[in-house]
């Protein structure tokens, strides 16, 4: 009797057991394959830092769900693209309009997202009241800080507890590495951000806060940053992470110069964050010249509106790789990588330095498809956790997952 008794507890023992191997089975399977569906990017670097990306009204208010789907499948941190700027927030003096910020917040929420704002003090977007009385004169100082403090205080106050960290001040250097002669800066002088700082601080002591910029892979500009939150931090700023907005292009900037810069910031004791992510294929034109201004209908610089060649596929592949590779390499100061926009149809860069282009600056391609350059960040992703888990288990680092080349060229 007894043994009987202890053979079936054992055999019902070991069906648990099954049971629990097979479903645990099923969740990794269901976790890789997805029945179809691509692996995860946020699971790809789960543990190494967030992935977002920033998102437009029609993704807000999800009028756009196949977007929707791609944010809430692969991304699980969200920045307004624009409704958290002045201009659409504070449109008037007497005015804020937060019905979008608003949902902007709820659907981060909704999908358990990390949640950033973007952002107070910027010298764009911003209207010409704010630096001006009712007859169009420069405002004082003390009027202009007033302002500031009420913005920051009633944005930030808003969403306390909510939005986990600001772009506090956004582009205030110029490309030589001095400050950008802004209004911010004429009106009220270079201590402009540090206050900007501490009125944020003010309204919400647990958001983190930060500093802003695009080129700080440039030397000079490097340079000036550098000297510029020493400056915040000697003075007792609270700032806890420089932005690197990294709108990169196929060939610029240099991969040594963003392991240098992300090593540079690091030093200074800052966390890092990649917070813009775009890498345009198309060839550089300046802003405003002549040549901007016929980009669109010269196939010189407007080269791919029919489809983008297999090889320039590779190549945005081949660079996607090695930024994450790096991004991966300074995981411990990085936590997060966001990309600017969703798909290549709701890139910026269709548009900027030259309106009416077409670019694929992006992971999804303009049917909302995961393109070559997604596969190799996947892999780059699941190279470092199959090779991490490896190495602890066994100190073995042979045998690594890869997601093939041919699988890449495949989709
Ligand atoms: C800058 C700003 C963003 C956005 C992009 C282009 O990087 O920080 O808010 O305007 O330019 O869309």
């Amino acid at each position: 009797m007894r043994s009987t008794m202890i053979a079936l507890t054992q055999r019902s023992a070991v069906k648990r057991a099954l049971s629990r191997a097979t479903k645990l089975l099923m969740v990794i399977l269901l976790a890789t394959a997805g029945f179809g569906q691509e692996p995860a990017l946020k699971d790809a670097y789960k543990d190494a830092f967030l992935i977002g990306a920033s998102i437009n009204r029609a993704q807000i208010y999800e009028r756009d769900a196949r977007a929707v789907g791609i944010i809430r499948r692969h991304f699980n941190a969200v920045t307004a693209e624009n409704v958290l700027k002045w201009e659409l927030v504070h449109p008037a003096p007497d005015r804020y309009d937060f019905a979008a910020a608003d949902r902007f917040v709820a659907f981060g929420e909704k999908y358990g997202m990390t949640i950033i704002g973007h952002t107070l003090i910027w010298h764009n977007q911003t209207p010409r009241w704010v630096f001006e009385d009712e007859r169009g004169r420069p405002v004082s100082r003390e009027v202009l800080l007033e302002r500031m403090r009420d913005h920051i205080h009633t944005v930030v106050g808003r969403y306390k507890g909510r939005i986990r960290g600001w772009d506090v001040v956004n582009e205030a250097l110029n490309e030589d590495g001095t400050l950008r002669q802004s209004p911010w800066l004429k009106i009220i002088g270079e201590d402009y951000i540090a206050k900007a700082f501490e009125f944020a601080h003010e309204a919400d002591p647990g958001a983190e806060l930060y500093y802003n910029d695009y080129s700080l892979e440039n030397e000079a500009k490097r340079r000036g940053a550098i000297e510029l939150i020493r400056k915040l931090k000697s003075q007792g700023v609270p700032i806890t992470a420089i932005g690197l907005q990294e709108h990169n292009r196929l060939d610029w900037p240099s991969i040594a110069q963003v392991d240098e810069t992300i090593a540079a910031f690091a030093k200074l004791g800052l966390k890092v964050n990649v917070t813009e992510l775009d890498v345009s294929v198309l060839p550089w034109v300046e802003p405003g010249s002549d040549e901007a201004k016929r980009a669109a209908s010269d196939p010189r610089l407007n080269p791919y509106t029919k489809g983008l060649p297999d090889e320039v596929q590779q190549r945005l592949a081949r660079r996607y790789a090695e930024l994450f590779k790096i991004y991966l390499k300074h995981r411990d100061v990085i936590d997060r990588v966001s990309f600017w926009n969703v798909t290549d149809a709701d890139s910026w860069l269709n548009d900027f330095p030259a309106r009416g282009r077409t670019d694929y600056p992006l992971l999804f391609d303009r049917a909302g498809r995961p393109k070559p350059a997604f596969y190799a960040v996947i892999s780059v992703g699941m190279n470092r956790s199959a090779v991490g888990s490896r190495r602890a288990a066994r100190g073995d680092e042979s045998n690594r997952r890869t997601v093939r080349k041919t699988d890449l060229k495949a989709r």
